[in-house]
């Protein structure tokens, strides 16, 4: 009786120990994300008017309108990365957004084109993707109707685009 007593008495003081113990997980560093962004040039891509030379700042990494024709895919353009729910990543989760950077796959399945970087951004470490997802969340939703829409090989362009000879 006294054993058990005493196993509780364990028990109860050595779970809060086991828990301040645990590595708390950290606040993402949002700062840090921001850094990523930059260095990893998603704005190079995803920001309206940076392939035309006129990079519009006010709507960074709102998605651009100048797409790459990838020959015989077809032509992708960089979409909204703002946490827009109807034209940007409102409703991606933190999750959704990592396994798209790293792995190219999003919430539908489908395999982004690989002139989005993912197969050089797979060895992202988990805090930094944690960082990168967390930052794209607080940025300002910019909702934009008039996305240019991806098109197969062949089919009407539906705004500019460059050339890509992919290996
Ligand atoms: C060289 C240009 C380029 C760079 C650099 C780039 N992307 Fe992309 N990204 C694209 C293109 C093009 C697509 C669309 C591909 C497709 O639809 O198959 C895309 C798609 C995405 C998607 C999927 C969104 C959706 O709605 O389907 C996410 C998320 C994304 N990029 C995040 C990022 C992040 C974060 C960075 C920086 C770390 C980045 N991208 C850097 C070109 C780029």
């Amino acid at each position: 009786m006294a054993k058990r007593t005493l196993s509780r008495l364990f028990l109860s003081l050595a779970l809060p120990a086991a828990v301040l113990a645990a590595p708390a997980q950290a606040a993402p560093d949002l700062e840090r994300g921001r850094y990523l962004a930059e260095i990893m040039d998603c704005g190079g891509c995803h920001t309206r008017g940076v392939m035309l030379g006129k990079p519009d700042m006010a709507l960074f990494l709102a998605g651009s309108e100048v797409g790459f024709h990838l020959p015989g895919l077809g032509i992708v353009y960089p979409p909204n990365l703002t946490p827009d729910a109807e034209t940007g990543l409102g409703t991606w989760s933190e999750d959704d957004i990592i396994r798209a950077v790293r792995t190219g796959e999003r919430p539908d399945g489908r395999i982004l084109a690989p002139i989005m970087p993912w197969r050089s951004y797979a060895a992202l470490t988990d805090e930094d993707s944690r960082d990168l997802a967390a930052y794209l969340k607080s940025l300002p939703p910019v909702t934009w109707r008039e996305e240019p829409q991806m098109v197969g090989e062949g089919q009407k362009a539906p705004g500019p685009f460059l050339t890509v000879a992919m290996p």
